[in-house]
């Protein structure tokens, strides 16, 4: 009798310790088939649709004190930061004078006005909203160039992005050679993060 109810309480014991773990083996096998397509499409948190989402960034974009923010006190200092950053990456051999470069979710478009004035004379940016003749019209989740025009493509707007794996896609396909998230660059290919102490 004893030793029955030493048996049963040895079961009760293995029992508490391996359902927990079955059950949460199960979970976990179960989790690939519970991932849809639907599913791995991330979109932006706090926005329901492509079309809310542009309406906003296009707000925001053409609003006129930002405008005026950017084109004025914004300009300079920002062209400075960029121009640092973007000679850092020519002393690395990441950028020459003869890339073709793409800047991405340019808005005014500092940054293509910075590599112009490094010396990196073919760049142009795009944004929602065209700022001719530094930035032309385009959204980055759908790049209007055909592939490997560029050799190398800038961003700092990573986190504006709706869809990010778009973003990342579409700079892959246009861009033969791949360059700078927020703070990250590549080249060639493959991508690289550029440490930046700098505030763009
Ligand atoms: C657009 O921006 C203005 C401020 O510039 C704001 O008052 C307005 O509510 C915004 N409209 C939409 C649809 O987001
Ligand atoms: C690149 O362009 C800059 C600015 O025009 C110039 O000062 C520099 O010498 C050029 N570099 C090379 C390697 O041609
Ligand atoms: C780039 O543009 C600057 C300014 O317009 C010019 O002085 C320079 O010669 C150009 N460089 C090349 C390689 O075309």
């Amino acid at each position: 009798m004893r030793q029955s109810k030493t048996i049963l309480k040895y079961l009760f014991v293995s029992l508490s310790l391996t359902l927990p773990l079955i059950f949460f083996i199960s979970l976990q096998l179960r989790k690939p088939s519970l991932t849809t397509e639907k599913d791995l499409i991330r979109i932006r948190p706090g926005y329901t649709s492509y079309d809310y989402y542009i309406q906003r960034q296009l707000n925001k974009t053409l609003n006129p004190r930002l405008r005026t923010i950017w084109m004025t006190r914004d300009w300079d200092r920002k062209i400075r930061v960029f121009s640092k950053f973007f000679q850092d990456l020519k002393r690395q051999n990441l950028l020459s004078n003869s890339s073709k470069c793409l800047c991405v979710g340019a808005r005014v478009g500092q940054e293509v006005e910075a590599l112009k004035r490094v010396g990196v004379n073919d760049s142009v940016g795009i944004d929602l909203v065209p700022y001719p003749p530094l930035v032309v019209k385009g959204d980055f989740h759908h790049q209007p160039f055909d592939d490997e025009t560029f050799d190398f493509e800038f961003s700092n707007v990573f986190d504006h992005a709706l869809y990010p794996d778009k973003f990342v896609g579409e700079i892959e396909r246009v861009g033969e050679a791949i360059p700078t998230i927020g703070g990250g660059s590549c080249t060639k290919g493959r991508w690289i993060r550029v440490g930046y102490r700098g505030r763009f």
